[in-house]
């Protein structure tokens, strides 16, 4: 069985970085998966601290994962952004996916916005689209809030039935609207990965119900929404999933996708950011 968050790991990250930051207020935070990361080549960034120096997180093995905690500025706004995450599949446990959605609860963030690259399933999306997640499908087998209730966590029970936040929904179409860059809405669906989807776990995924699959995500954006943060959520599009086209998937296919969708998703964060 997945070993519980350990809180006790969390606090020593967490007061690692607030002794770097002492007097730091974020407007809002994001993760970056796989090709976000480049919205701080458009943004300034203040300060950065590798995640492999914050204690019980450690660097992303993941290709196209950076691996730094930002202090980024950009429209007035102070955000933190991680540039990559951590994964379930990387067989740590929870604890390190965990620390970032700690680390907005302790900083005080009280909008967080998950992003990630994601195959598609909706028979109108293609590689290069962007899709707002409006709601998930947790296949992850397990879930990060199983083990002993931590109040930080929010209720034993969390509802989530708005788990991607109405007002964050609203405020990614008004980037959107405000950008000019066009935004696909959809249902997300994480499986625990590593592997790729069979065509037909891809087949089941649209019958059950999911536009977009991936491997991240929903966790973050279980804890944050339980926990009380506004979530907001955005794939990228980077490959049809499994067994759409007749050919084989692979990470060089995703990377090379998330960089022809970059000037997009840098004009998106921008307006989103300057939102806050
Ligand atoms: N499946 C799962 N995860 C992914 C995919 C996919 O097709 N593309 C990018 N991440």
């Amino acid at each position: 069985m997945t070993p519980a968050i350990d809180l006790k790991k969390l606090e020593t990250a967490a007061a690692h970085v607030r002794a770097k930051w002492p007097d730091l207020k974020p407007d809002a935070a994001v993760i970056c998966g796989s090709g976000w990361s480049s919205v701080l080549d458009v943004i300034e960034v203040v300060d950065r601290i590798s995640f492999s120096d914050i204690p019980h997180l450690g660097a992303p093995g993941v290709v196209g994962h950076a691996g730094a905690l930002c202090h980024a500025r950009h429209g007035g706004k102070d955000v933190l952004v991680f540039q990559g995450r951590r994964h379930f599949y990387e067989g740590e446990g929870w604890t390190p996916v965990a620390l970032p959605i700690f680390l907005c609860l302790k900083m005080g963030v009280g909008d967080l916005l998950l992003t990630n690259s994601a195959g598609a399933i909706h028979p109108d999306f293609s590689p290069g689209d962007l899709m707002l997640i409006t709601d998930h499908i947790n296949q992850m087998g397990d879930n990060p809030l199983v083990g002993p209730h931590h109040e930080i966590w929010g209720p034993r029970f969390p509802d989530q039935s708005n788990v991607y936040h109405p007002k964050a929904v609203a405020r990614l179409r008004a980037a959107s609207g405000k950008s000019g860059v066009a935004l696909r809405e959809g249902v997300y669906l994480a499986t625990r990965g590593p592997v790729y989807e069979t065509p037909a776990e891809v087949r089941a995924c649209r019958l059950l119900g999911a536009d977009a699959v991936g491997m991240s995500t929903v966790p973050e954006a279980m804890l944050a929404s339980a926990a009380g943060i506004r979530v907001g959520g955005l794939s990228c599009m980077t490959n049809f999933a499994a067994g759409i086209l007749d050919q084989p998937l692979t990470h060089d296919e995703v990377t090379e996708t998330a960089t022809v969708a970059m000037p997009r998703m840098q004009k998106l964060l921008q307006s989103w950011i300057a939102q806050s």
